[in-house]
């Protein structure tokens, strides 16, 4: 292929056990995959095998089901997940080009110990690290983090765009070359290739510098995935993929016109940001059995488990019919914004039963599931690829590993022959890659009045 020819991205979503909610229950999942690095590897490797350019890790810090007691949760799959960057950097060492990515949030994680976690997975993978910023949707995490509630919306960005500032300012500690370790000299570092960081914000105070080296790829890549206007605003200034739960291609369209426009307006090359809606593709050798796969799938789904999976965004329906239209308006939440807009919209346009949307919600967490053999699901990724709709895709397997080796043993190598999907890795980073430029420095060669220190440092081991 070309080097030239604009290809689509393509990530692995490795979401727990499965992007359905019930998937552990199909008769060929692996239903401890969840706890299973071995079993995560296979299909890791399996993907690296087909080019796909990376892995990626939805998390958040909580069991995130809302629940009343222990019986009412203990029939949902999504419940137990490895942190993920344990994971990545466990995966970085039985891998070799497969990019790393996964989710940490700005709200429960303190900035200096996050750049130091993310730059230590880009040195231990060779330049293979991403972090996708998160502020977080969930009340139970809220919970595990000393709070009773979530945090506001704004508040949330307001200190999502500081974090993400200090986080790379701490990236930018020391220049590429200022290791030294001259032992004739007895010079660790060159001193003038420090940069301390002496942040005082609204809400972080942070001197720098992080006790790490500047990593391979300077700042690993940043993924974003707030829908929302301040998601957008954020995802537009700081983020080379945009994560997005697209269904209908035209939405998809206007998303996608609207975050390059944002990225040209933050002053930035909208060529350089990539925009990857999630899609789970069902296999089928003929349409009909696709349809069959995924009807078996739906059914896996108990009617206790759909209206709870539902309540955050519909609020509680358990007293309708299941087979009654979803009421509306839908109700005010501090979550996920953009998605309950994407919904009140689709519901408006097109009235659905609370079953329907809860089979849908279950099955890909609100992704856009398409259904039929490899090359009407190939048609549809190209169509939206050529047609102004995306830049690339997540694929995300309804259970595992049989979800994922459908698509990347079978859908992937059909994107491949039409030219759509690269053959081999080319690049030394995930970001060379992707094709996105290179984080040199920008404090470089500079002497910046912060390498002083306003006290003295301790000296600790
Ligand atoms: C496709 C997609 C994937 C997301 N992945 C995560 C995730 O892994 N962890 C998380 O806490 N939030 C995740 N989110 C939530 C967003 O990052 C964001 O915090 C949330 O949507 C609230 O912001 P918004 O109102 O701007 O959408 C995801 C959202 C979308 C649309």
């Amino acid at each position: 292929m070309p080097t030239t020819q604009r290809r689509m991205k393509i990530g692995i979503n490795m979401v727990q056990n499965g992007g359905h909610n019930s998937g552990w229950r199909h008769p060929d999942a692996n239903a401890g995959i969840a706890n299973d690095f071995k079993g995560y590897a296979k299909i890791i490797k399996q993907a690296e095998a087909q080019k796909i350019d990376f892995m990626f890790l939805a998390d958040g810090a909580a069991v995130r089901i809302p629940h009343k007691d222990a019986d009412e949760l203990s029939r949902h799959g999504h419940i137990d997940r490895f942190e993920p960057i344990t994971l990545l950097a466990a995966m970085s060492a039985v891998t070799e080009s497969i990019g790393l990515i996964c989710t940490a949030s700005t709200t429960y994680n303190e900035p200096y110990a996050l750049a130091r976690k993310f730059a230590s997975l880009d040195h231990i993978s060779d330049g293979r690290a991403g972090w996708n910023v998160v502020t977080g949707w969930s009340e139970e995490e809220a919970m595990n983090f000393g709070r009773d509630t979530l945090m506001e919306h704004s508040e949330r960005y307001e200190r999502a765009n500081e974090f993400f500032d200090v986080v790379t300012g701490l990236w930018n500690s020391w220049d590429d070359d200022a290791f030294v370790r001259d032992k004739d000299e007895g010079r660790y570092f060159r001193p003038e290739g420090m940069h301390l960081l002496n942040h005082k914000g609204k809400h972080y105070q942070v001197r720098g510098p992080l006790n790490l080296e500047r990593s391979p790829q300077g700042y690993p890549v940043i993924a974003q995935a707030g829908g929302s206007g301040p998601g957008r605003e954020l995802g537009a200034r700081i983020a080379d993929i945009i994560y997005t739960g697209q269904k209908d291609k035209e939405i998809a369209k206007e998303f996608y016109a609207d975050m390059k426009a944002r990225v040209a307006a933050a002053g930035r090359d909208p060529a350089q940001v990539m925009i990857m809606p999630g899609i789970m593709p069902i296999i089928g050798a003929t349409e009909e059995e696709a349809q069959a796969k995924l009807d078996e799938l739906k059914a896996l789904v108990h009617p206790e488990v759909g209206l709870q999976l539902i309540s955050k965004m519909f609020g509680d329906l358990s007293a309708y019919d299941p087979d009654e239209l979803v009421p509306l308006p839908l109700p005010e939440s501090n979550g996920v914004k953009s998605a309950i807009e994407q919904w009140e919209r689709r519901l408006r346009e097109t009235p659905m039963t609370i079953r329907q949307v809860y089979e849908e919600i279950s099955i890909s967490s609100g992704h856009n599931v398409c259904c039929g053999t490899v090359e009407q699901i190939a048609d549809v990724m190209q169509d939206w690829f050529e047609d102004g709709a995306c830049d690339g895709w997540n694929l995300m397997a309804p259970y595992m590993p049989g979800g994922a080796e459908d698509f990347i043993n079978l859908l992937v190598p059909e994107l491949r022959r039409r030219g759509l999907a690269q053959s081999e890795y080319e690049g030394g980073t995930l970001r060379a890659r992707l094709g996105l430029e290179a984080k040199p420095n920008p404090l470089a060669g500079r002497v910046s009045e912060s390498s002083e220190s306003e006290e003295a440092i301790a000296v600790s081991h």
